[in-house]
């Protein structure tokens, strides 16, 4: 296992798995999967609803707590100081643990100061390891990275061979942010799995296009969590470190960079303000659960 080094000296694997869009019924077994597979590193969100399934995995796995570094991530209907702590502490109890190696606020939209005071407090105390931020562009990364008492430790972005984030990379270095990469394969939008180039390269190496996108995201110093409901497919993208790309490769894929996102733009005016109607749904049904439960 490789491992990047946080501004704060820890150690984080270079390499996890991401159980986005896994639904409760299947996320522990793939996580008992993934972890037979070797991977030490679980990236969740409150916004993924497996939190509970992630941990009961790690909990069955029999695997010390220790060896494995977990990641969540904090939902905007949360943010703000108090919503923020107590969202934490929840989310520690379905993962059933009594710390978390990386907290991430999700989105920067909404009071993500208040619930960055919250995550550096719980740092401080012992209970997250390290504190990062999620989608925050390189303007509002500097501005919590310039107006806040500790800074973020990681920015998870999405980096593909389609949205290279080169300039983004620059500026979260310049802050000594390690870049994470969400959608290392752009989920395979835009037919990136039969990309011509990526196969060209694949053949040369005998790797899939999946190997050669991680291989260069890793070779980038990028970390990758990369997702999959199929154990053999997990096997194939943990299985990326016998090989090393050339330079004329890595120069090769650079050239695919087409400088946007498949999905969306977080600076796009009617995504955010489809952000903000998500939030205020969910903590409407959220107000209302509550109501029920004091019944
Ligand atoms: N912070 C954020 O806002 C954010 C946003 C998105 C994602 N994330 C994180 O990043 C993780 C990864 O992103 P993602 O899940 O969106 O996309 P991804 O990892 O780029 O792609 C996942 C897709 O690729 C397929 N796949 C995986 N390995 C493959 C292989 N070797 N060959 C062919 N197809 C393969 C998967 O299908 P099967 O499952 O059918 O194998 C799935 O459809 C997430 O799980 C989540 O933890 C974070």
């Amino acid at each position: 296992m490789e491992f990047v080094t946080l501004s704060n000296g820890i150690k984080m694997p270079i390499i996890g798995y991401g159980v986005y869009q896994i639904t409760k019924e299947c996320c522990e077994r793939c996580v008992l999967d993934a972890l037979k597979a070797g991977y030490r590193s679980i990236d969740t969100a409150q916004s993924y609803f497996n939190e509970e399934e992630v941990g009961s995995a790690i909990a069955k796995s029999g695997i010390p707590r220790e060896e494995i570094f977990l990641t969540t991530k904090v939902w905007i209907e949360h943010y703000g100081y108090e919503g923020c702590k107590a969202s934490v502490l929840e989310s520690m109890r379905k993962l059933q643990t009594e710390y978390i190696d990386l907290m991430l606020l999700h989105q920067p939209f909404g009071d993500y100061y208040g619930a960055w005071r919250a995550l550096e407090e719980l740092y401080e105390d012992g209970k997250l390891r390290a504190i990062g931020i999620s989608n925050f562009y390189p303007d509002r990364m500097i501005d919590l990275a310039s107006f806040s008492r500790i800074k973020p430790m990681i920015n998870q972005i999405e980096v593909h061979p389609y949205n290279q984030q080169t300039e983004a990379k620059k500026w979260n270095e310049k802050y000594h942010l390690q870049v994470e990469a969400w959608a290392p394969f752009g989920e395979g939008r835009e037919g990136l799995f039969e990309n011509e180039t990526l196969k060209a390269i694949g053949k040369k190496y005998g790797k899939t296009t999946a190997q050669v996108m991680l291989r260069w995201h890793i070779q980038r110093g990028i970390v990758v969590i990369p997702k999959s409901t199929h154990s053999d497919r997990m096997a194939e993208n943990f299985n990326v470190f016998d090989f090393v790309l050339a330079d004329e490769d890595m120069n090769a894929i650079a050239a695919l960079d087409r400088s946007a996102s498949v999905f969306f733009s977080h600076t796009d005016p009617n995504m955010v303000e489809w952000f903000v109607k998500m939030a205020e749904e969910r903590k409407q049904q959220h107000d209302c659960s509550k109501e029920k439960k004091n019944w």
